[in-house]
């Protein structure tokens, strides 16, 4: 399906189908309306109908809100899917709404079908966009191209993230991950180094070796750059990537581990980001690390009661081998804030279910020390079409991650605020000088979906790529 910016206004495109956004306000004075009104059409969000034989399509939107927006495009991309229609416009509606109607179209016209034997053939060609306003006036073509073509890019990158994220564990496992990143650095020209099992060991990240001990296949750390010549910013992003959780000894329940191959959505979400942020040829240098192992059990596992010893000297009593991702990104935050001097260090995991109770399955979490970066994150999330809350600190939950015999534990002695907890627990690895600059996003709500909502099909999301580009713009 190919992309197109016409610099033209809607009425003068040629096309096989017409896609038309209309509020209820609108339906009185359309020439379709006793039409619209058989069918039972009132304009309603996610409400579409169609009238083949005219070549148009009515989606109906709640508001012209870039939100409103992308789901009717989504919409209109899942009714056409199968149709003989390979040429299909839609209207323009300005600057700030090019982006949420490309969205729209690539990421709600996303399906993984990988591993169906008999795959759906969308029969759109082309899907061409009119460069005008709302009004249907001509906008300045060049900057209505940049918008779009940049909403294209990150809209691709984020379905290039749902497709690793989606691989089956057999598929994915940490070398393969590696090698992901690999082709992924020879394509985009970024630098890619991958620590093998042998070199996590010389670097004496035991937490992390000890969270993938128990799997047939060795953890990896990769590190990632992209490195323009003068860059005004330095960017540390880290990623979890467990290509499999199944709880270790500490298992999960069976239906619990049902879709946990989404717990490397993190380190997936940092591969699209830099993927765009390439593309895109941004002015900042970005840095991923991203730690890749399997959570798993065997007679080497690790176990509840261990004592590990982090990169940074802190030592972690283990109570519960299923929070193993904060185990992980311990000593990969530990290694990234080493090899970098960032300005700013962001940290992606699908790293509780507490997130997913305290805001809903739509949500992430974000954490940090700085109540500007935090701002700048809700701002980026409204910009780009991802749901972002807040979830505060303070100094009473601290205390339930306190060990008795060692530096910190693993998991809190509460059962309630678990995902602040957990943030908290990352923060033991954060250094002083990196406290104001760091964010933690838990993404376990929103990464991955069984049921369809907004521009996302069945399966993993891309959480985090949209609004880390919407951020990285804006710092
Ligand atoms: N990967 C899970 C978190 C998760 C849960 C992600 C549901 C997506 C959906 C994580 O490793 C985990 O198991 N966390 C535990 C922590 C607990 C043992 C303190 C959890 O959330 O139950
Ligand atoms: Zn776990
Ligand atoms: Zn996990």
């Amino acid at each position: 399906m190919k992309l197109i910016l016409e610099n033209n206004v809607f009425a003068n495109i040629h096309a096989d189908i017409a896609v038309r956004m209309v509020d209820s306000s609108m339906l009185e004075a359309l020439e379709e309306r006793a039409l619209l009104e058989r069918f039972g059409f009132k304009g309603k969000s996610e409400e579409s109908c169609l009238l083949l034989e005219r070549g148009l399509l009515f989606c109906g939107v709640e508001d012209f809100s870039n939100d409103a927006l992308r789901q009717a495009a989504t919409t209109a991309i899942r009714t056409l899917w199968k149709l003989q229609t390979p040429r299909v416009k839609f209207e323009g509606f300005g600057l700030e709404r090019i982006a949420a109607l490309v969205e729209g179209v690539v990421l709600g016209g996303y399906r993984f079908e990988r591993y169906k034997s008999e795959k759906s053939e969308c029969a759109i060609r082309e899907v061409v966009f009119a460069s005008t306003s709302h009004e249907g006036v001509l906008e300045p073509y060049d900057a209505m191209k940049s918008r779009f073509e940049a909403a294209r890019i990150v809209a691709e990158a984020t379905n290039y993230t749902r497709d690793l994220v989606n691989a089956t564990p057999e598929e994915i496992y940490p070398e393969a991950l590696a090698q992901a990143a690999r082709d992924l650095a020879e394509r985009n020209d970024l630098t890619c180094t991958v620590l093998d099992e042998a070199a996590l060991d010389a670097e004496k990240m035991m937490a992390m070796l000890a969270v993938g001990r128990a799997s047939c296949h060795q953890p990896r750390l990769i590190h990632l750059a992209y490195t323009p010549q003068n860059p005004t910013k330095v960017i540390t992003l880290v990623g979890k990537g467990l290509t499999y959780d199944s709880g270790g000894l500490s298992l999960k329940p069976a239906a619990s581990m049902v879709t946990m191959k989404m717990d490397k959505a993190g380190a997936c979400a940092v591969l699209g980001i830099l993927k765009a942020v390439s593309e895109l040829g941004l002015p900042i240098e970005v840095h991923g690390f991203i730690g890749v192992a399997e959570n798993m059990v065997d007679a080497n596992s690790y176990k509840p009661d261990d004592v590990l010893r982090a990169r940074s000297g802190k030592s972690i009593e283990v109570r519960n081998t299923d929070a193993e991702g904060r185990l992980v990104l311990a000593d990969v935050l530990d290694y990234a804030q080493s090899q970098v001097q960032a300005d700013y260090l962001f940290d992606y995991a699908t790293l509780t279910g507490a997130c997913v109770v305290a805001l809903g399955p739509y949500t992430s979490g974000v954490m940090g020390h700085s109540e500007s970066l935090k701002a700048a994150a809700l701002q980026a999330a409204d910009q780009s079409g991802e749901l972002v809350g807040v979830l505060p600190f303070n100094r009473h939950l601290k205390k339930l991650i306190k060990s008795e015999i060692a530096d910190v534990c693993n998991v809190s002695s509460k059962p309630y605020g678990g995902a602040i907890t957990a943030g908290l627990f990352l923060d033991h690895f954060i250094r002083e000088e990196m406290k104001q600059k760091w964010l933690h996003f838990d993404i376990a709500g929103p990464a991955y979906t069984e049921s369809a909502w907004d521009c996302n099909s069945y399966g993993a999301t891309g959480a985090g790529v949209r609004l880390t580009l919407a951020l990285l713009q804006q710092l």
